[in-house]
């Protein structure tokens, strides 16, 4: 089995490089074609140089975690971000349906409008409020097309590489005595091992059964909101031993309307995922488990913790 992954670097490509590499062989590309092997083209602005490189691989397996993932930035350059999240996509799709791949890719909670509390299910109407949530829409369509494809749609999401919410609160806490943040956005924060890993499962699933194509809600269990979430991060950091000017105790919560961003955010991020629980038989943890595990491993000391370990083995 042969696997092609483009955007190695992000969050979510970081950790598919561990979890895809016991499916076959992994040809892992970055968006620079000097640091890839052969100099392959996984640039997503270079749609033909795509084309080649998907066929001189020729690969069963195609997963996709590139993206224009800088939302706020996306409302001032739309041209750029509908080429790496629609064009790009589906030139994988046209791709993958020439040589009968799968095609795994990743799509967004900013599909929906962020009206109501009910979690989104798969099949409710779209309206994104942004350009990076319009052409991220525009991408899963064109990634639909492909018959063997699997969406993931997700949200929040976190690792530790990478820049994050959960880190930014990490770092402004260290230098400010008290953080202002949002506490009417609702959503689960979910980790890139955890998608890395769904992921795998998903593959393996589908290539024996090719009927669980589709689209699916992809999430860590519970809910939260920024403000609980920014919490929560604080408590657990100083349990650990980081020393911060700002603990949950000075983080004041701030509605939507008194932060003005150039993109606007969905207020309930909420995602159902039974479909993918069901169709996969996979069960989702609890947000706090995986964000636990990610504070306690970019915790400070944590380095010298695994090496004297290691030294003592
Ligand atoms: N982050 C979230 O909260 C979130 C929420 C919902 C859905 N998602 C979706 O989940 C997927 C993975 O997100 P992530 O958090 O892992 O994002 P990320 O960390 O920003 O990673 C995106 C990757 O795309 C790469 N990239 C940027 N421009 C590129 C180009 N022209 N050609 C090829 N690659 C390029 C980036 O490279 P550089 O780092 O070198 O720029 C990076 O490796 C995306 O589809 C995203 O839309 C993310």
């Amino acid at each position: 089995m042969k696997i092609l992954l483009f955007g190695r670097g992000g969050q979510v490509g970081w950790e598919l490089q561990r979890s895809l590499s016991v499916l076959g062989e992994l040809v892992a590309l970055d968006f620079d074609a000097a640091a890839n092997p052969g100099q392959l083209c996984g640039d997503f602005a270079n749609p033909e140089g795509l084309a080649a490189t998907v066929r001189q691989i020729a690969p069963d397996l195609i997963v996709n975690a590139a993206a224009h993932t800088a939302v706020d930035k996306a409302e001032s350059e739309p041209g750029f971000a509908h080429t790496l999240n629609a064009s790009a996509p589906a030139v994988l799709a046209a791709e993958a349906t020439r040589m009968g791949a799968w095609l795994l890719h990743y799509s967004t909670d900013y599909v929906f409008d962020g009206s109501g509390s009910r979690p989104w299910r798969e099949d409710d109407a779209t309206g994104p409020l942004s350009v990076y949530g319009r052409t991220k829409l525009e991408g899963e369509i064109a990634v639909a097309a492909c018959p063997r494809h699997i969406i993931l749609r997700t949200s929040w999401v976190y690792a530790a590489r990478g820049g994050n919410f959960a880190k930014t609160m990490l770092r402004l806490a260290q230098e400010r005595d008290s953080l202002s943040v949002i506490n009417d956005q609702f959503g689960a924060p979910t980790s890139a091992e955890l998608l890395a890993d769904v992921s795998a499962h998903a593959l393996r699933a589908a290539c024996q059964q090719p009927q669980l194509a589709g689209i699916y809600h992809c999430v860590a269990g519970g809910e939260t909101s920024w403000h609980a979430y920014a919490g929560y991060v604080l408590g657990q950091a100083q349990a650990l031993g980081w020393k911060l000017k700002a603990g949950p105790a000075q983080v004041a919560p701030l509605p939507t309307s008194a932060y003005p961003t150039p993109a606007r955010r969905p207020l309930n991020s909420r995602l159902d995922t039974r479909k993918l629980q069901s169709a996969f038989g996979l069960q989702l943890p609890h947000w706090q488990v995986h964000a636990r595990r990610m504070l306690e491993e970019i915790a400070p000391g944590q380095h010298n913790a695994n090496h004297t370990t290691a030294l003592r083995t």
